[in-house]
């Protein structure tokens, strides 16, 4: 079975130039860090249609799919309209990321709005753009969104969100399918959710499920697909509803260092598959339509972030630090999730004499470390590290902690490069403070 770019640390287009340099996209990265400035997010334009291309030829066998990229991973509306353009819809979970998607001119019927906490506004929004989907987490939506749509005198369409009851391994934090979870209908629930949607506005299409993220095992897909599908054939025993459509969620991994191995996405879309036909054939119903929230997978490997080194410290007899110009602020996971990153220096890529040393942020706190003993060559002042696999919830996750300006992010191909984010300044930061008048001193 073929690889697919989840399953590379390193963007395809990574290599070292005749400048001995690192590049990506035919752009020098200590180039880009000179012209950009750092920290710097970079984006593979190529890698992200690669691993499009991937999912599309993968799931090519089954005739009802609709691919719908998680924005939670990694929103702009340059990224928005790249994977647009890759023929992809939408899982968007809040007002901003609808706004970002609709602004990049996606076509809002290939939208699903997720979420367990949606506000008035935000579903008012959805209805209001014309999202194709509103997956339902709860009784307390299923009323909301019911008044909305009566309010406007409109039918919305629905899916509902179940918790099928499945533990994957993965950061407890990231598990989102096992029974106790915050999301989605527990299975005992759901009857009374059907019995609602029959008597209101909304229209139900089918079931929806997420069982967690960075998932290595291919199991637990099946297990899902046979819980949506026994679920399906219930509900037309019980209520003759014809519901044809699954969503299965996101969460297949990525290989952020060598230990990790995620399945391709060939292998995914093989058990997705052959559960589904397993089990249409075991409940005897017809195929349904699915829906795929891929959000890490598609983004995660295309992206890198490059950093300058600065000040380091040699603990007397304990660990060697080096500490870049970013750090917690613009990715959490580290001190987050534990994750683990590769890196390597751009400006030296290839300089084998390694030494062990410890990559700290630079934020004000201990806990800020980007990456724990990592070999990498002889450091100095000014070298620039080039930390991998850093698409997926790094800008997303991004924050202003110690009033530090959010990193630019280029978008890289055919060695060009184009800014799709820009760096915030300091007025970015302030641009939302009032001092009241009695406090105001002249400056
Ligand atoms: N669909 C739903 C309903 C989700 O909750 C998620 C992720 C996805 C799709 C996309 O999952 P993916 O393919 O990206 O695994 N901040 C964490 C990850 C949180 C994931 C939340 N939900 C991290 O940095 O690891």
């Amino acid at each position: 079975m073929p690889n697919s770019t989840n399953q590379f640390i390193k963007p395809v287009s990574c290599r070292v130039n005749s400048n001995g340099n690192l590049e990506i996209g035919g752009c020098d990265l200590v180039e880009l860090a000179q012209k950009y400035g750092t920290p710097l997010y970079v984006l593979d334009e190529e890698t992200i249609r690669a691993v499009c291309r991937d999912y599309k030829k993968a799931f090519s066998l089954y005739k009802k799919v609709n691919m719908m990229y998680a924005s939670k991973a990694l929103c702009t509306m340059a990224t928005s309209a790249l994977m647009y353009s890759e023929g992809f819809g939408f899982d968007v979970v809040s007002a901003g990321e609808m706004y970002t998607v609709y602004k990049a001119g996606v076509d809002m019927s290939k939208v699903l709005f997720n979420g367990n906490n949606k506000s008035v506004d935000e579903l008012a929004m959805a209805i209001d753009l014309g999202v194709g989907r509103i997956s339902v987490d709860n009784f307390f939506e299923l009323s909301l969104l019911d008044e909305l749509a009566k309010s406007r005198n409109k039918s919305v369409d629905i899916l509902l969100r179940i918790t099928p009851g499945i533990e994957c391994h993965t950061h407890e934090y990231i598990q989102t399918g096992h029974l106790d979870s915050k999301f989605g209908f527990d299975l005992t629930q759901i009857d009374e959710a059907v019995e609602f949607v029959l008597s209101s506005n909304l229209k139900l299409h089918g079931l929806h499920a997420h069982i967690g993220s960075q998932i290595f095992e291919t199991a637990v897909y099946r297990d899902e697909i046979d819980i949506l599908i026994r679920e399906l054939a219930r509900l037309d025993e019980k209520f003759g509803l014809k519901l044809d459509e699954i969503n299965i969620g996101g969460g297949l991994g990525v290989k952020y260092v060598d230990s990790d191995l995620p399945p391709s996405t060939y292998e995914i879309a093989n058990v997705i598959i052959s559960a589904i036909e397993d089990a249409i054939k075991k409940y005897n119903i017809d195929a349904p339509a699915i829906f795929l929230e891929p959000g890490r997978s598609i983004i995660s490997t295309a992206g890198v972030t490059l950093y300058t080194l600065g000040s380091s410290k040699q603990v007397p007899k304990g660990r060697k630090y080096f500490a870049v110009d970013g750090g917690m602020a613009d990715n959490a996971r580290p001190s987050m999730y534990q994750a683990e990153y590769c890196a390597v220096v751009a400006n030296k890529p290839e300089e084998n004499s390694l030494q062990t040393v410890t990559i700290a942020g630079r934020f004000c706190e201990s806990g800020d470390i980007l990456i724990h003993n990592i070999e990498l060559p002889e450091l100095e002042e000014g070298d620039i590290l080039c930390v991998f696999n850093t698409g997926a919830y790094n800008y997303s996750m991004a924050s202003n902690y110690n009033r530090v300006e959010k990193p630019a992010m280029v978008l890289v191909n055919n060695s060009q490069s184009d800014i799709i984010v820009s760096r915030e300044t300091l007025d970015d930061l302030i641009a939302h403070d009032i001092i009241p008048d009695r406090l105001r001193v002249d400056v």
